[in-house]
């Protein structure tokens, strides 16, 4: 690990876990990123630490600028393991009794993650810490992406400590976006869809809070992935966007197949929703990995959901997709079912109940078709991809 010198005395110090390829769910094929950062003043932080298995790399990190043992205090934005894996480790090396500063929260949820009894100093929504010259204000951000988020800000230096908000899974050696340009915007969104769109209303008034604060902001520094400093509002804008969820003239036929059946009716409809100017695109519930498709969700404005009844329920796929996108809470959709079966066909009906406890806009009763579809099943299914080009935005 090479300390990377952010602002003066401040230091990022990234573990690269470049071999992760899911990440509770979510597929990570590039890997990710663990930043700590370190503040040296008069007083020095280290704030968050990182994934356990990379304990000894940070240790490491801070050891090729400072003795590990002269960090004085510890903030910890956020308790979930790939941030405070490390801490024990860190911890015993640089003194168990160093003040650890995190939210109320965040102090339950410590000392139920670690059996230690550390020096807890839980704070206060706009507390400070001074540490010299410069100043930390720390700000509660619940639920983004836990009960105990908190965001710290880097007063003289105009800096915000963003834990989980705003990052990316992505392993590289870049570590700010003017290195990666454009490209780093398709990992901040699966990001977003994939961790934070359960909290897009929390979002959108912690932005407007900012924005009342008049927060001046010259770079934002997250727990995982690429440091915004070239144009920090841009990520920021980026968020409101996609948190509004606007839906576009889009639509998804996201389905399974046992004998191509299922998946005849998905590329019909698809068919025919493209000859109504929509941009559809079938997608294959074992090609298509749950959380790429749930990318594909946030703006889109139909969700059509394919399953061949299996044992008289839900092909197993279709069951853990509707599992995984009821947690992340998508709106704004209109929504249909359909399928093909054998004898029993309660897929269809299964599929709807689901999609109505999702709060979807169901626009018709769902289209179910016997063993493989004839022609006139295929004709059924173009009718069904009319229907639903009507009922979406003009554009
Ligand atoms: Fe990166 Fe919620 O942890």
């Amino acid at each position: 690990m090479k300390p990377v010198e952010i602002a003066k005395d401040i230091y990022c110090l990234t573990a690269i876990d470049w071999n992760i390829r899911d990440f509770h769910g979510y597929s990570t094929y590039q890997g990710t990123t663990y930043n700590a950062y370190l503040v040296i003043d008069e007083k020095i932080v280290l704030i968050d630490t990182v994934k356990k298995d990379f304990a000894d790399e940070l240790i490491a990190g801070i050891s090729q600028l400072i003795d590990p043992k002269r960090i004085d205090y510890v903030v910890s934005n956020h308790t979930e393991m790939d941030h405070s894996g490390g801490l024990p480790r860190v911890m015993h090396r640089i003194g168990e009794d160093k003040p650890l500063y995190c939210s109320k929260i965040g102090h339950k949820n410590l000392s139920r993650h670690f059996t230690r009894k550390w020096n807890f100093q839980p704070v206060e929504d706009g507390g400070e810490l001074s540490l010299g010259k410069k100043t930390l204000t720390f700000m509660e951000t619940r639920m983004l992406h836990w009960p105990d988020s908190m965001f710290t800000y880097a007063k003289q230096e105009k800096i915000l400590f963003s834990s989980d908000a705003f990052g990316q899974h992505y392993a590289g050696l870049q570590r700010f976006d003017d290195e990666m340009g454009e490209s780093i915007m398709p990992h901040a969104l699966k990001y977003f869809a994939n961790i934070l769109l359960p909290y897009a209303p929390l979002i959108l008034k912690l932005v407007d809070r900012v924005k009342d604060m008049k927060l001046p902001l010259d770079m934002i520094c997250l727990d995982h992935g690429i440091i915004w400093r070239k144009d920090p509002a841009k990520i920021i804008n980026s968020y409101v966007q996609w948190s509004l969820q606007e839906p576009k003239r889009k639509a998804l036929v996201i389905y399974d197949t046992m004998w191509h059946s299922t998946e005849l009716m998905a590329k019909a409809i698809a068919e025919s929703l493209g000859e109504e100017g929509v941009d559809a695109r079938p997608m294959h519930l074992r090609c298509c990995h749950r959380s790429d498709i749930i990318t594909e969700v946030i703006d889109t404005g139909a969700i059509i959901l394919g399953s061949p009844t299996l044992n008289n329920g839900l092909f197993p796929t279709v069951s853990d997709f509707l599992t995984y996108m009821k947690g992340l809470r998508p709106k704004d959709k209109i929504a249909v079912a359909f399928g093909s079966y054998g004898w029993s066909g309660e897929a269809v009906k299964l599929i709807n109940r689901e999609l109505e406890e999702m709060k979807f806009k169901l626009i018709d009763p769902g289209l179910k078709i016997q063993y493989v579809p004839d022609t006139q099943g295929i004709k059924a299914c173009y009718k069904l991809g009319k229907k639903i080009a009507d009922a979406l935005p003009a554009k």
